[in-house]
């Protein structure tokens, strides 16, 4: 064949496979509110910057069919692009390709380009459109997801693996993503389930929709499986590539530094805090006030809103943001918050972002629903991770730091380089009324006038505890601040920490209470 035929016959073959499973499954896809994953790729990566990879492979099957059937490419795109000019490896199944389900050399793509990320030290982001294990293919199915998942955990720490949820996913389809570091949903097309609405109803005999069994909705706001929750898939993508802004190529880097922008907030700080330190008010909005451009990029929004989560920038470098929400629940800690807290946490020190920590909080959640929930447990990640980062650790109380609370909110204790305390800050085991109903019972008891007793006691312990001075005075405390000079010192802080260095005991690894 001439050189001009070969390549009229390369583009033949290459517009034959990039059709996917052909124009009825578009319409299909498209009916159902869905890009195809080509052009998902394409909204995702800088223009042109898109290689792809294998788009030649076949599958091998033979029984029930298959033999019979051509799947292109076998049902998922695998390449290299790059977005803002930051190098990902990624891949993207097809559901017009068989309902992109896995089989063996489907699996094999995706582990060849989790590898090729690993081996590259760049981020991973799988697009994931997958009725899961391709049934036809039985255990060599089940082998390539368990393949995958090896890779998920050997990836873990060392390059940051982005799940997106663009389909109903089911079986190993959602649990690569949940082992992985962010998950992004879409509202009406991302489903999440182990099992299906067919399979439930055949073992259970219980009809359920596919939106009410693992929505976008129920993994943004219940499961908590979801990072990032969106509208539509465009939005998603936007999501996404503010988010690689964010984060480094892998472990061994720093998240690229932009220029230094001072807040857009012009006003005074503490005008954000209610001058009654019963009121609550947004602790998103002292965040937006110290970081760049005031842009605070929140994480988990819609899950356990007690607790904020997300990056920042302070002088152009990412920062993590760890925060209690007064607005809601008092922004105590409880299970869900513990384990969105201390996920996030570990995340930032295994990426070398440092984290910041806003405190305002009455403590761990009492009752017994967080008790039988295992709050203990949950509870006890937050200190594991606190104690183990060595990213640069730097806390700023504002004003209730109670109990287990202060010392989970990365105290001095766990290991903080620089702790902050606004002059509003309350410092004690338990809130004033608390403690002086039980140290002070005796007396109020027998007191002539028991109220006007309990009033005097709860002043005396506030005067006594309620205040930053006591820890201050022991150094637990390194400075009692202006909250108008918060940003200023986080500044000097992140700095001065630029070269921080600590040694840990040798070990092969923790075991966190998972
Ligand atoms: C083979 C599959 C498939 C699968 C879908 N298809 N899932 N083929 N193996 N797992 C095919 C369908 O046969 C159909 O082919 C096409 O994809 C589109 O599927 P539909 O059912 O028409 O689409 P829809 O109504 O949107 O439903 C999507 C779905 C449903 C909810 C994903 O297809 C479904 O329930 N699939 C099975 C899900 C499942 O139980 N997977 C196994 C999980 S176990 P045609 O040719 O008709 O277009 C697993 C093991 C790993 O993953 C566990 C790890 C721990």
């Amino acid at each position: 064949m001439s050189l001009k035929k070969s390549i009229l016959d390369l583009r033949r073959r290459k517009e034959k496979v990039q059709k996917g499973g052909g124009d009825k499954a578009i319409e299909k896809q498209v009916a159902m509110g869905k890009l195809t994953a080509r052009e998902r790729i394409q909204a995702l990566c800088d223009k042109d910057s898109f290689t792809e990879y294998d788009l030649f492979v076949e599958h091998e099957a033979r029984d029930f069919g298959m033999d019979k059937k051509e799947l292109h490419g076998d049902g998922v795109i695998i390449g290299t692009g790059t977005i803002y000019g930051s190098p990902v490896c990624l891949f993207a199944q097809d559901f017009t390709v068989a309902g992109g389900s896995l089989g063996l050399m489907h699996a094999r793509k995706i582990t060849k380009i989790m590898d090729h990320a690993l081996k590259m030290r760049v981020p991973l982001i799988g697009i994931n459109d997958s009725g899961g294990a391709r049934i036809q293919e039985g255990v060599n199915s089940l082998a390539g997801y368990g393949e995958i998942f090896y890779r998920n955990t050997l990836a873990s720490g060392v390059i940051p693996q982005i799940s997106v949820i663009l389909g109903p996913c089911a079986g190993g389809a959602v649990y690569s993503p949940a082992l992985t570091d962010f998950v992004f949903v879409v509202d009406n097309i991302s489903k999440m389930f182990i099992t299906g609405p067919s399979v439930i109803k055949t073992v259970l005999g219980e009809d359920i929709s596919m939106e009410d069994l693992g929505g976008a909705r129920v993994h943004a706001e219940t499961t908590g499986n979801a990072h990032f929750f969106a509208r539509s898939e465009q939005e998603c993508f936007d999501q996404i590539k503010k988010l690689i802004t964010f984060i480094p190529w892998n472990n061994e880097t720093k998240a690229r530094a932009f220029p230094p922008k001072p807040p857009k907030f012009k006003g005074k700080i503490e005008d954000l805090i209610p001058s009654d330190p019963r009121q609550p008010y947004d602790i998103r909005d002292i965040i937006r006030a110290v970081v760049d451009d005031s842009d605070f990029f929140e994480i988990q929004e819609l899950w356990a809103p007690n607790m904020v989560i997300g990056f920042g920038r302070l002088n152009g470098e990412t920062v993590g943001f760890v925060a209690n929400q007064p607005l809601v629940l008092a922004g105590v800690l409880d299970v869900d918050s513990s384990d969105k807290a201390a996920r996030f946490i570990r995340f930032c020190d295994a990426f070398n972002i440092p984290i910041v920590t806003f405190e305002d909080m009455p403590g761990y959640l009492p009752g017994v629903d967080q008790e039988h929930a295992g709050v203990i447990r949950h509870g006890a990640k937050v200190l594991y991770a606190y104690s183990e980062a060595t990213v640069p650790k730097i806390t700023v109380i504002l004003r209730k730091a109670y109990g287990g609370g202060y010392i989970a909110m990365n105290s001095r204790h766990l290991g903080a380089d620089f702790m902050m305390a606004w002059p509003t800050a309350e410092i004690a085991v338990m809130g004033p009324e608390g403690a002086a109903n039980i140290i002070f019972k005796k007396e109020i008891e027998s007191a002539d006038d028991p109220d006007e007793m309990r009033k005097k006691k709860v002043q005396e312990y506030k005067e006594k505890f309620a205040n930053p001075y006591v820890a201050a005075a022991k150094g637990y405390i390194d400075a009692v601040i202006e909250p108008s000079e918060t940003r200023k010192l986080l500044l000097h802080a992140i700095e001065v920490s630029a070269n921080k260095g600590v040694s840990r005991p040798k070990k092969k690894h923790g075991i966190p209470p998972f």
